[in-house]
């Protein structure tokens, strides 16, 4: 069995995890100093959000070195001692690997030898960007229109070009060979843009699945057949390391199918991120029939790993988007994530029930209002909640209601509950096997073990035989 397999996952937000200097960022010696939390909760891998050179308009997501450590965040010797404390208490690190598209700060973006490595039209057709109005912007230097799916400053990268694959061959191979266990693959789904940019059909309403709507139907700028090709070239890159190393990828696909796609035929990505669950209602029917899809998707594919996750950096926590602040909801919540079959993502403070902060618009940092849901660690009512001891680079809300220490010393709480919940995650074996139960509740069956989620009551039994 593979390590990943019954994998729980842990996801930095190293900016806002913890500060270890007094300059208000979160930082990599910080996450050093907060490792034996992890070890404690019983967590088998971390995946931090990019640490690499960045300009920061998108926090990390727009990289203007791959090779280097973001001076904000750390050296490169942190990296290595990150690895090595991780590794000693039995904790593998993911780093977080941006191909779809560079910071137009970097180098190669303002290279004229490296024009062909980007994206360009000599007139924008119809495409948006993620973030919202034309994925395009005229660069009066170049006198043409290069291609951003985010932000203008996040200039699409063209990976039909070699020169562009053999690159990010290299940097892998760097990476990997410092000690990484893997990577979670930013925009996974893709990489590979329509060859003719042909314009995208426009969405129905019913086709509008995410938190934001797009308005076009992403099929020319995404989701495009090739994409696969430079996963399968991915994979046989790490498959060529011991100890064996994982690729997680961002994938956004609405149907089960599509999502199963990437993981290939056991030759392109290890897991894959099952967004149709994070934004399903927080109702059992509609849970329970998204987890069952899934499933289903890979019943041809047994080596296959299915992924839960309910936050991230990107939307709004599920303490507050499914729970709304109440507690009994987010031990639902927890037991569903850690006893569905599979590897499970916890962001950072998911497991003290951790909700979105509101930040106010003079300290809004993110363009385009991802803040709530980034804002620092909560480890103790200490000033600034024990996140830092300068001014944090975004308000900490009310740590004293639910903060780690505090939790720590309450046996029922929610961050007990988190870690007896991993314990049992690690035993349960066998396939899930639905259980007929009442209205308001999901039952169902691990091998000899049964999970009641009650979503009424609400309350949740775990009943091992
Ligand atoms: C997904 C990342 O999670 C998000 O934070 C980022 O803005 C986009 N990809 C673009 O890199
Ligand atoms: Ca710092």
């Amino acid at each position: 069995m593979s390590w990943w397999s019954n994998a729980v996952l842990y996801q930095v937000y190293v900016r806002s995890f913890a500060d270890s200097n007094g300059d208000g960022i979160g930082d990599l010696p910080g996450l050093v100093s907060r490792l034996d939390h992890l070890a404690w909760l019983g967590v088998d891998a971390i995946w931090c959000t990019p640490i690499t050179a960045s300009p920061d308009h998108d926090f990390g997501y727009d990289v203007s070195d791959y090779l280097a450590v973001h001076p904000a965040l750390g050296t490169l010797d942190d990296v290595r001692v990150l690895i090595t404390e991780a590794g000693r208490r039995g904790i593998r690190v993911l780093l977080d690997l941006v191909p779809n598209h560079t910071s137009d700060r970097h180098p190669w973006f303002r290279d004229p030898s490296r024009r062909d490595w980007y994206v360009w039209a000599d007139r924008p057709n119809n495409w948006v960007s993620s973030f919202g109005g034309s994925a395009w912007e005229y660069d009066p230097e170049v006198g043409r229109w290069y291609l951003h799916n985010f932000l203008k400053e996040q200039p699409d990268l063209n990976w039909w070009n070699e020169e562009v694959r053999a690159e990010f061959d290299r940097i892998l191979r760097f990476w990997l060979a410092l000690g990484v266990a893997g990577f979670r693959i930013d925009v996974a789904d893709g990489i590979v843009k329509d060859r003719w940019l042909r314009d995208n059909p426009p969405a129905s309403p019913e086709e509008e699945w995410t938190p934001r709507p797009r308005g076009q139907r992403f099929v020319f700028n995404r989701y495009r057949p090739e994409t696969h090709e430079v996963l399968r070239r991915w994979r046989r890159i790490v498959d060529a390391h011991w100890p064996p190393r994982v690729l997680l990828g961002e994938v956004m696909v609405r149907e089960p199918e599509a999502w199963a796609a990437y993981y290939g035929r056991g030759d392109e990505l290890h897991l894959a991120t099952n967004f149709r669950f994070q934004f399903a209602p927080f109702e059992p029917a509609s849970l329970s029939e998204v987890a069952e899809a899934s499933l289903a998707a890979l019943a041809e594919a047994p080596w296959a790993v299915p992924l839960w996750h309910g936050s991230n950096h990107d939307f709004s926590r599920f303490p507050t988007r499914w729970c709304r602040g109440d507690d009994r909801l987010v031990r639902v919540a927890l037991a569903m994530l850690l006893t569905l079959p599979g590897a499970c993502i916890l962001y950072q403070g998911d497991e003290i029930g951790m909700e979105d902060v509101p930040v106010p618009p003079e300290r809004r940092q993110d363009p385009v209002g991802r803040d709530p849901e980034r804002t620092p660690m909560h480890w103790s009512d200490a000033t600034n909640g024990g996140f830092t001891s300068g001014d944090p680079w975004l308000p900490l809300g009310d740590f004293r209601l639910r903060n780690v220490a505090d939790q720590r010393r309450d046996p029922n709480s929610l961050l007990n509950l988190t870690r007896d919940l991993i314990r049992i995650k690690k035993r349960l074996r066998g396939p899930y096997q639905r259980v007929p139960s009442g209205h308001g509740c999901w039952c169902f069956r691990r091998g000899t073990a049964t999970v009641e989620l009650d979503f009424e009551i609400p309350k949740v039994r775990v009943v091992e035989a």
